[in-house]
């Protein structure tokens, strides 16, 4: 795949906490329209790489593009191009769900109609409707988190990151979550999550990386992984990659 044609890009990627590299030497391409997700245990390092892609942390070493703007050279253009979901968002307390997203919308240049369509829309799937008009600092961790997501939405991202998105979903908000991504896809959006849950991977995902101690150490669809791994199940390989043991026979 060319630069142009990669959504997200990234040669060499890594940053260093206290002389320890958190995200070593990170080659990653993602196609417009593609919904990849990054697999890791706790420490992996996949929050600091989104952090870097979203410009919110700088890299210690490589390079990335998004939507083929460069990080150093069109920062402001890329991140207008970009929305972030972060696993825990930055609401402000006395703003009502409703108003967070104007604001959000507004510092987006937002057009005013296009963005009350979609925010009833999303408010409506992401069962926020009856909601709207309280204050955030009444919302639960998933109804703020759906509330961002909501507000970045609004904005019509190319490239849209997000950080354990279902963590504090109920089932009904995850699965609507899923559809809702599946469909940014379809529409030409490019999505990239990070997860711990495996089934979210296996159920949306069109590839996946698993990284392990800053390192991405495989990568692929759901399928050609379990087929690298004698059939067995995805949580299989995710234990098996990041250095675990497993028992028993191989799974179907
Ligand atoms: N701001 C920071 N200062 C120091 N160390 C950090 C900082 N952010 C992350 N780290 C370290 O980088 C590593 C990767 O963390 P993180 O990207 O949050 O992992 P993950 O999101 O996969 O759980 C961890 O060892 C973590 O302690
Ligand atoms: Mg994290």
């Amino acid at each position: 795949m060319s630069t142009a044609e990669a959504a997200i890009r990234t040669h060499g990627l890594g940053r260093q906490f206290a002389g320890r590299w958190a995200v070593r030497d990170l080659d990653l391409s993602v196609r417009p329209g593609e919904l990849y997700g990054f697999l890791g245990q706790n420490g992996a390092g996949k929050t600091t790489t989104l952090r870097m892609l979203t410009g919110l942390l700088r890299p210690s070493a490589g390079t990335l593009q998004i939507a083929g703007l460069d990080h150093l050279r069109h920062g402001r253009a890329l991140k207008q191009r970009l929305g972030f979901v972060p696993d825990t968002p930055p609401l402000y307390d006395y703003l009502t769900g409703r108003q967070y997203v104007a604001l959000v919308a507004s510092l987006w240049h937002t057009d005013r109609a296009r963005r009350d369509e979609r925010c009833e829309r999303l408010f409506a799937l992401l069962d926020l409707a009856a909601v709207a008009d309280d204050l955030c600092k009444g919302y639960s961790h998933g109804m703020k988190k759906k509330l961002h997501l909501a507000a970045v939405l609004t904005t019509a991202p190319q490239v849209l990151l997000l950080d354990e998105p279902t963590t504090g979903l109920d089932p009904l908000s995850t699965r609507r979550l899923k559809e809702l991504l599946r469909e940014q896809c379809r529409g030409g959006t490019t999505v990239l999550l990070s997860t711990h849950v495996l089934d979210v991977a296996e159920q949306i995902c069109d590839r996946v990386g698993i990284l392990h101690d800053g390192t991405l150490c495989a990568e692929g669809t759901v399928a050609e992984l379990r087929a690298q791994h004698g059939g067995r199940s995805l949580e299989d390989v995710f234990v098996q990659t990041t250095g675990g043991t497993i028992d028993g026979p191989a799974a179907g």
